[in-house]
């Protein structure tokens, strides 16, 4: 049985949290997102998604974890005795599969422009040639699949060092460091000729452009990037000590996970409409812009290789988290050693990752209602397993956990006032189910 060694102090415990939300989610997907579904009008959902089902999604998932200091499974074996509540945890775990599957590609093209920044190839194009880039990385089934394998390589190795302390302050260093440098790009950005149109789209909302299925994809973008719906946070919270305040550890994640997104927008959309590119290119659309920004910038070689480091780093946070939840389980519910455990875990996503690698190339005519496997991957991962999950914590915690645990975790037996309690159990036991019902109606064609 693994030794239970808990986080060393609450800054660590947040930074290890928010090192898990903030990551491709925030600054490759959620501008992509918003461009593909109208800018503005998305955030404000977006937004709010946070309010009434992020923030009590997070800390019910918090309240799991740090009661009962194990796993998903065991958590809910501890808290539900006799019951089978605990066959949930499959679920978390597939779905952790299915966004490492994907997620770790996208790793493997920041390799890729890390590459080509070091050795200096990101400069000195049009827009229309770093298109073209992003185009030939993607259709080169060899070059794909070997850097997301690198870059699994790097996340498995982390996992067997059992080096969780060495990430954390690497994460603790990077993480502030990553967001001061979003600032100059910001700034950057903000200064290229024909920004406003950016910051308009961005910012103006513009409801008649929000159509049902963005309204479904803020939700599953609000999921994901706060790494909610998959026991993550369980995982990660087993580990909390008894006496850090929840709510505000929720809320600071949440916050701090909002404003990454927030300014990679701000640092992306400027560019797109001063460059000229569509902002509904899709996965791509970071790919295309930032190195057009770099070239506006003196030293840009050096700001582009410190991006993509931080970028790496900010998704090697990520998907330790990730492995975390089965390599935890495997040991904890198995009895497995964790290197047996890291070896399953990778032989899994190493598998599923390099079928979504090869999914714009050899098998790219492999397609289901036009997305390719990468694309169904993504989908699902955030449109199905995260939201079923979020579904599930949500109702779980609101409708069948004794209120006693919800007030005991959120006032630490009383020391704390919980002002937030009465507003988060209404929105677990209402809200969250209601939508998230009514964006399953909507998948399944029903509205
Ligand atoms: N939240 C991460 C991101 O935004 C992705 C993630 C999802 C990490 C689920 C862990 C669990 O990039």
């Amino acid at each position: 049985m693994a030794k239970r060694v808990g986080f060393a102090t609450r800054m660590g415990a947040i930074a290890a949290a928010v090192g898990s939300a903030v990551g491709l989610g925030n600054i490759w997907r959620f501008p992509y997102e918003a461009g593909v579904n109208g800018g503005g009008a998305f955030i404000i959902v977006y937004i709010c998604c946070i309010l009434v089902m992020g923030i009590p999604v997070i800390l019910s998932e918090f309240i799991i974890g740090r009661s009962t200091h194990s796993n998903m499974k065991s958590a809910l074996r501890k808290l539900s005795p006799g019951k089978k509540y605990y066959l949930f945890t499959y679920l978390c775990i597939l779905g952790s599969f299915v966004v490492i599957g994907f997620y770790s590609v996208v790793c493997g093209w920041i390799i890729e422009y890390l590459y080509q920044a070091a050795l200096g190839h990101l400069s000195g194009h049009t827009p229309q040639e770093y298109s073209d880039m992003f185009t030939s990385l993607v259709a080169n089934p060899w070059r794909c699949v070997g850097w997301t394998v690198l870059f699994l390589v790097f996340n498995f190795m982390v996992m067997s060092r059992g080096i969780e302390k060495g990430i954390e302050r690497v994460a603790s260093i990077m993480m502030p460091l990553l967001f001061l440098i979003l600032i100059v790009f910001c700034v950057k950005s903000l200064l290229l000729p024909g920004a406003g149109k950016g910051l308009r789209f961005l910012f103006y909302p513009d409801f008649s452009a929000l159509t049902m299925r963005g309204v479904l994809d803020a939700f599953g973008q609000a999921f994901l990037s706060l790494s909610i719906g998959i026991s993550c946070l369980v995982t990660y919270s087993s580990y909390f000590k008894d006496d850090s305040p929840l709510t505000k550890d929720a809320v600071t994640v949440a916050a701090l996970d909002t404003l990454v997104a927030i300014l990679s927008g701000v640092m992306i959309f400027p560019a797109v409409f001063s460059f000229g590119v569509e902002p509904t290119a899709g996965p791509r659309l970071i790919f295309e812009v930032l190195p057009g920004i770099f070239q506006q910038m003196t030293g840009g070689y050096f700001w582009a290789l410190l991006f993509f480091l931080l970028v790496f780093f900010a998704s090697l946070t990520s998907t330790i988290s990730l492995s975390e939840i089965p390599i935890t389980f495997l040991i904890e519910e198995h009895k497995m050693s964790r290197p047996r455990a890291i070896a399953w875990t990778a032989l899994f996503t190493f598998a599923l990752a390099t079928i979504a690698a090869l999914s714009f190339n050899v098998l790219d005519d492999i397609k289901l209602w036009g997305k390719n496997i990468f694309d169904m991957m993504d989908y699902a991962a955030s449109n199905i397993f995260m939201l079923l999950g979020g579904l599930f914590t949500a109702v779980y915690v609101g409708w069948i956990l004794d209120r006693k645990v919800i007030h005991d975790q959120l006032t630490n037996g009383g020391r704390l006032k919980g002002v937030l309690e009465p507003y988060i159990v209404f929105c677990l036991r209402y809200i969250a189910p209601i939508s998230i019902f009514f964006i399953f109606l909507y998948l399944t064609g029903i509205i």
